[in-house]
Parts: structure tokens; C-alpha cells; sequence
């Protein structure tokens, strides 16, 4: 079992996209008894709340139902027990590094490197932004959830 946790934030706009585009994907190669995938936020600001509207929206529109999911905080045990731990954008990764326990920093990454094509790094948070914001996010989302598959893939 290969597992994967998407962080961002707040867990309402950027992860939980994240986590059911790739959620998705992994149905459709037939690998989700392989592959556990979840999402976090590193501020409390949202937890227990569904992700934000225009999100769910934005996901719907390409076949992603989001709708039951709920926002959490990452933990330093969730760095222990996820094999990628992946940052939507570097403040995202900097607040994992600074609860990551001693030792498991290699699995705290930027997940937009997974999509090397890509000209940007960092996912951009959409929440104080328009609509337009939320397809760019999932556009990014798609390419680097179909990178990440492929690196999973080497070791299942
Ligand atoms: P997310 O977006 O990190 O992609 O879930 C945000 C959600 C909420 C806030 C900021 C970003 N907020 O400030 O409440």
C-alpha cells in the first residue's frame, strides 16, 4: 500500500481538489486497493467544513464529486504514516518541514514537481481570487496527478 496525503491551508479549495481528482484517476487504472489518498491542511481554520463552493463547482464540471469531504489539520503522525506528503505551494511546505519528526523530511514534497512541464511550482491559492482561479488549479491538479501516478507506479 502506497499512501498519499495532498496539503494545503485551509483543506477546502486546493487538497481536497487534489485529493478526488487523483482519487479518480487511481479508480480508473483500477489501483485504488493500492493506493490510500487523503488531504490536509496545515492552519485549523476550516476543520470539519466541506470544501468551498466554487471548488466543488469548479471539480464537478470535470466529473470530481468533492462534496463529501471535510476539512482536518495535518499532524506530525500523518508525516510518519504517508509515504508522499505533498505541498501545494511552498508556505505549505515550510509549515510541514516545521512539524516534520526527525527523520522524514524526504517525504515532504512539492507536488507540481510531478508535473516537470509545468511552468509554475507552487499550485496558487484560489480562495481570495474568481472562478478562473479554480480551473487553473484543477488544470495544474490533472497534469501533476498523472505524474505522481506514473512515480507510483515504480513502486507498486
Ligand atoms: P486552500 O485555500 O489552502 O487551497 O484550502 C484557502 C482556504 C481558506 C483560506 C486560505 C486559503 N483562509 O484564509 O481561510
Amino acid at each position: 500500500m502506497i499512501r498519499v496525503l495532498f496539503v494545503c491551508l485551509g483543506n477546502i479549495c486546493r487538497s481536497p481538489t487534489a485529493e478526488g481528482v487523483f482519487r479518480k484517476l487511481v479508480a480508473e487504472e483500477g489501483l485504488h486497493a493500492h493506493i490510500e489518498i487523503d488531504s490536509a491542511g496545515t492552519h485549523a481554520y476550516h476543520i470539519g467544513h466541506p470544501p468551498d463552493a466554487r471548488a466543488q463547482e469548479a471539480a464537478r464540471r470535470r466529473g470530481v464529486d468533492l462534496s463529501s469531504l471535510r476539512g482536518r489539520q495535518a499532524t506530525r503522525g500523518d508525516i510518519e504514516r504517508f509515504d508522499y506528503v505533498l505541498a501545494m505551494d511552498r508556505e505549505n511546505y515550510e509549515n510541514l518541514l516545521d512539524i516534520c519528526p526527525e527523520g522524514f523530511e524526504h517525504k515532504v514534497r512539492l507536488f507540481m514537481e510531478f508535473a516537470p512541464g509545468w511552468p509554475e511550482q507552487e499550485v496558487p491559492d484560489p480562495y481570495f481570487g474568481g472562478a478562473a482561479g479554480f480551473d487553473r488549479v484543477l488544470d495544474m491538479i490533472e497534469e501533476a496527478s498523472a505524474g505522481l501516478l506514473e512515480d507510483i507506479r515504480k513502486r507498486l
